[in-house]
C-alpha cells in the first residue's frame, strides 16, 4: 500500500429531515449566498420553496444562476462569477445533481481569478482559492457532494475537461435521499453506472497491496447491484435510495483510492462521447465499461478480474481463470441492460465516423499521452474499444 494522507473535509448530514440544518451551516460561512440549480426539478419535488423559505427564515439573502445544463457549460460558468461579483456574494449552495454542483465549484474558484474561468479549467491558470460552498443533492450519481472535482463542458472547443482543488469540496453536503424519489428511471441507471464505474476506475489497478480498499469497493459493487434495480422498480423506496447515495458519495471520494496507484481510464474516453453528443454521462460508461474490460483482459491483469467475479458474483472459484473472468464481464455488461440502458454507441446517436476524431480528442486532452494506467490506452486502443462498442 502507497502513502496517503486522508483529508475528507466535507461535512455529510444524512437522511430524511436533514434540510432543517441548511440554515445553521450557511451561517457558519456567509450570509449573501448564490443558489444554484438546474432547469427546474427542483421545483417539480417543492424543495426549491423549502430552500428558498429556510434562507428567508434564517435573514439570508440570495440570488439565483439558474438552468445550469446537465454536462454544465463553460457559460453557466461565467454567468454565475458575474452575479457573484456584482453582488458581493460569500456562499455558494448548489441544490441539484453533478452538473449543478460541478458548475458552482468552478464558479467558487473562478472567484480567485481575473481571467477567464475556462484557464482554470484547461490547467492554463491554477486554482488557488474557492468560496465556501454547501450543497443538498438531489440525484445520485457523481460523488462530487464529496469530492474536490468539478467537470466543465466547452461547447466551442468539443472539450470536457475536469479539474480539482481542495478548497473547491463542499464545506457540507445535506444527503435525503427522499429528494432522489423523482428521479427518472434513466438518470437513476446512469447514477448507478457511474457509481460503479468510479469504483472501477479505482479497483482496476496492477497488483498494489491495498487489499483493504480493494473489499470496500466490492462493497460498494455489491450495493449498486442489489439496489439498482430496485430504485427502478420502486423510485421511493428508502433503503434502496438511501444505500445508492451513500455509494455515490464513497466511490468516489478517496476512500477507494487511498494507497493505491489510480490513473483513470473509461471515464476520460467516456468524456469525448459527452463533448461531442452531449449523452448521458452514466450511459456512455455503461456502454464502454464491458467492452473496455474484454479488451484490457490478458495475463496481467486477469486475476484482478477473478477477484472481482468471485467477491462481486459470487462465480465459483474452482473455475478457469480466464472463464471468470469472462462470465464476470457478461454479468456486468447483463446488469446494465437489466437497468434498460441502451448498449451500442449507435442506439445513443454517435456517428461512426466521428469516433476517430473522438480517439484522436481523448489522447490530445490528456497532453498527446496514453491513458491510464491498468492497461495504459494509446489512439488505436481507444478506437477499437468506441468500434467495439459501436
Ligand atoms: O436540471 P434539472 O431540472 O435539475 O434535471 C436534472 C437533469 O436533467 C435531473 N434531476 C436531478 N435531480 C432530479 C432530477 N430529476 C428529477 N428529480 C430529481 N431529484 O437529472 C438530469 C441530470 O442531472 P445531472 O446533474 O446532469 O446528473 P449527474 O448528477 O449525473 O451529473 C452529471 C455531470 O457530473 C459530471 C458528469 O461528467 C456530468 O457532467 N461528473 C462529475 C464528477 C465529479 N464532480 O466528481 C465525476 C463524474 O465522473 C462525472 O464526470
Ligand atoms: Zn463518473
Amino acid at each position: 500500500m502507497k502513502n496517503f494522507h486522508y483529508s475528507i473535509p466535507t461535512e455529510i448530514f444524512f437522511g430524511k429531515g436533514q434540510i432543517q440544518v441548511l440554515g445553521k451551516e450557511i451561517k457558519k460561512y456567509g450570509t449573501r449566498v448564490l443558489l444554484t440549480y438546474g432547469g427546474g426539478s427542483i421545483k417539480r419535488i417543492g424543495l426549491y420553496d423549502e430552500v428558498a423559505n429556510i434562507l428567508k427564515e434564517h435573514n439570508i439573502d440570495f440570488w439565483e444562476l439558474s438552468g445550469i445544463e446537465p454536462n454544465p457549460r463553460i457559460d453557466s460558468v461565467r454567468e454565475g462569477v458575474k452575479i457573484i461579483r456584482e453582488n458581493e456574494i460569500d456562499f455558494i449552495l448548489a441544490v441539484g445533481g453533478g452538473s449543478t454542483i460541478d458548475c458552482s465549484k468552478a464558479i467558487a474558484a473562478s472567484y480567485y481569478y481575473d481571467g477567464d474561468p475556462w484557464d482554470l479549467v484547461i490547467r492554463k491558470a491554477k486554482v488557488v482559492d474557492a468560496l465556501p460552498l454547501g450543497t443538498v443533492l438531489t440525484l445520485a450519481a457523481t460523488g462530487s457532494e464529496m469530492d474536490k472535482g468539478a467537470v466543465i463542458t466547452n461547447p466551442e472547443t468539443n472539450q470536457k475537461l475536469s479539474f480539482g482543488h481542495i478548497s473547491m469540496a463542499p464545506k457540507f453536503s445535506i444527503l435525503d435521499p427522499t429528494y432522489t424519489f423523482s428521479v427518472p428511471k434513466i438518470q437513476t441507471a446512469a447514477g448507478v453506472a457511474d457509481i460503479m464505474s468510479h469504483t472501477f476506475e479505482n479497483y482496476f489497478t496492477l497488483e498494489d497491496g491495498a487489499y483493504l480498499q480493494n473489499r470496500f469497493a466490492e462493497a460498494i459493487l455489491k450495493t449498486c447491484i442489489k439496489y439498482g434495480r430496485l430504485a427502478l422498480d420502486e423510485p421511493d423506496n428508502y433503503e434502496a435510495r438511501a444505500n445508492i447515495m451513500w455509494a455515490s458519495s464513497w466511490a468516489i471520494n478517496g476512500l477507494l483510492s487511498y494507497g493505491k496507484d489510480t490513473n483513470w481510464s473509461v471515464h476520460d474516453i467516456e468524456h469525448e462521447l459527452s463533448a461531442f453528443y452531449d449523452i448521458t454521462h452514466g450511459i456512455g460508461l455503461a456502454i464502454l465499461t464491458p467492452v473496455w474490460m474484454e479488451y484490457v483482459l490478458d495475463d496481467e491483469r486477469v486475476d484482478r478480474f477473478v477477484e472481482y467475479g468471485v467477491n462481486v458474483w459470487d462465480i465459483d472459484r474452482s473455475k478457469d481463470k480466464y472463464e471468470i473472468a469472462r462470465l464476470a464481464i457478461e454479468k456486468t455488461r447483463d446488469f446494465f441492460k437489466s437497468l434498460e440502458i441502451p448498449m451500442s454507441l449507435r442506439e445513443v446517436g454517435i456517428k461512426e465516423e466521428d469516433l476517430e476524431k473522438m480517439a484522436k480528442a481523448a489522447i490530445d486532452n490528456n497532453n498527446g499521452k496514453k491513458i491510464g494506467n491498468f492497461k495504459p490506452l494509446g489512439y488505436e486502443d481507444i478506437l477499437n474499444i468506441y468500434r467495439k462498442a459501436y
